[in-house]
């Protein structure tokens, strides 16, 4: 907090990567944005644009949903598929409308009947809860989740699991390895993540910095 006034800061934390990439692009639309971020070699974690008031963070993904829970960001920029496994006390506020997905079951043609017949299988993911909310809760299938950290495409050609729940965004990687699209979870894009006391504390300019947003979003 800054003494008298004077307005404080405004923090955004940001999924290190693509969509960091795209958030900034928007940032910089609404005259937002700060240059230096556009730097591939810096290592600076911390980006501020004094005019704005705002300033901006990279965290790993998975970790922008906790940063903004506990308030040490106001905002977040996240894909649907962190928020839907982190399961945080956050708004959500705005579909961005790129880093378009979908979060699917994926495997070999021959594991389709598995998933048909309420099989007891294993499946591979880097997002266990929303492997369990969809077996569990909306197809009634009981199934062994097994939890991996990435290539998991991997696990049904080496024989871990009969399936992957996954990310798909063009197919490629499924397809370079004589896998294929079983089911879809659900579409997934970028999302605006707040924090809720900020919300309350800063309304006024949290929800002009959204108008803003939603006025230059993709479709
Ligand atoms: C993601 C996802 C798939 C791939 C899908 O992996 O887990 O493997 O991208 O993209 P595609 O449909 O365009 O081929 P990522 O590159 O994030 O790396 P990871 O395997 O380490 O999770």
């Amino acid at each position: 907090m800054t003494a008298g006034n004077e307005k404080r800061y405004l923090t955004v934390a940001l999924g290190k990567g693509r969509l960091a990439n795209k958030a900034m692009e928007l940032f910089e639309q609404i005259g937002m944005g700060q240059p230096e971020m556009k730097d591939k070699n810096t290592r600076k974690l911390i980006f501020v644009n004094e005019e704005a008031k705002i300033r901006f963070f990279l965290a790993k993904g998975p970790d922008v949903p906790t940063y903004v829970e506990y308030g040490a960001a106001d905002i977040g920029i996240v894909g649907a598929d962190t928020i839907l496994e982190e399961h945080r006390n956050i708004y959500e506020v705005l579909d961005l409308g790129f880093g378009k997905c979908r979060m699917c079951v994926c495997g070999p043609e021959s594991a389709r009947e598995l998933l048909t017949y309420q099989k007891q299988i294993r499946v591979a993911t880097k997002y266990p809860n929303i492997a369990k909310d969809y077996f569990y809760n909306q197809k009634h299938q009981t199934v062994e989740i097994i939890k991996l950290n990435g290539s998991i495409e991997l696990a049904p050609i080496v024989g871990l699991s009969e399936v992957i729940c996954d990310i798909v965004e063009t197919g490629s990687t499924l397809r370079e390895n004589g896998l294929m699209v079983l089911e879809e979870v659900c579409p997934l894009s970028a999302r605006v993540v707040v924090n809720q006391v900020s919300m309350k504390m800063q309304n006024e300019r949290i929800t002009e910095l959204i108008r803003r947003l939603q006025a230059v979003k993709a479709d």
